[in-house]
């Protein structure tokens, strides 16, 4: 079976991967991607999310059969020369606790972005599903804000107000 995961093509072998492995066990075990989580493993958290076709998908139910002939990105595939803009609105805004899902998050966050670039708090609880047992959800609505403005210079002054009520949405939340 071929698989192509942050543009990279492998063959995978037939013997050790059936076509109904889960595709987080084969990114994990058979690829050495090991920045993908492996959480509840029954689509409930969201650790595992990984892209498909620029979607966000729960690994640990996706078949990797189902994924053949598209394209697969992990957290390994999201900076490019430098951090994504959302890694670096990550570091700013010091998002990741314990940092066990924050993959998991960046990839929901990134394929929302590429959707809606810019998206409002309402637009990100509906998009972004995924569990955070240290309560980050304040600090990734502002990193997200922050990073949809730094993508968008043009629209930036109605983005920095968003920045703004996200910070005081932290702020409140955090005193
Ligand atoms: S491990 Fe896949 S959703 Fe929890
Ligand atoms: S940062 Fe700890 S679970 Fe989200």
């Amino acid at each position: 079976m071929q698989l192509t995961v942050n543009t990279q093509a492998h063959a995978l072998d037939d013997q050790r991967v059936p076509p109904d492995m889960p595709l987080l066990w084969v990114l994990r075990d058979e690829l050495g991607l090991t920045g993908t989580k492996y959480g509840c493993g029954v689509a409930a958290c969201g650790a595992c999310t990984v892209q498909v076709d620029g979607q966000a998908v729960r690994s640990c139910v996706t078949p990797v059969g189902a994924v053949q002939g598209k394209a697969v990105k992990t957290i390994e595939g999201l900076a490019g020369t430098g951090l994504h803009p959302l890694q670096q609105a990550w570091v700013t805004h010091q998002v990741p606790q314990c940092g066990y899902c924050q993959s998991g998050m960046l990839m929901a966050a990134e394929a929302l972005l590429r959707q809606k670039p810019q998206p409002t708090d309402a637009d990100i609880d509906a998009a972004i599903t995924n569990l955070c047992r240290c309560g980050t959800y304040p600090r990734v609505r502002a990193a997200i804000h922050a990073a949809a403005a730094a993508l968008a210079p043009a629209i930036k002054p109605g983005a920095k107000a968003l920045v703004k009520t996200a910070l005081a949405d932290q702020d409140r939340s955090a005193a």
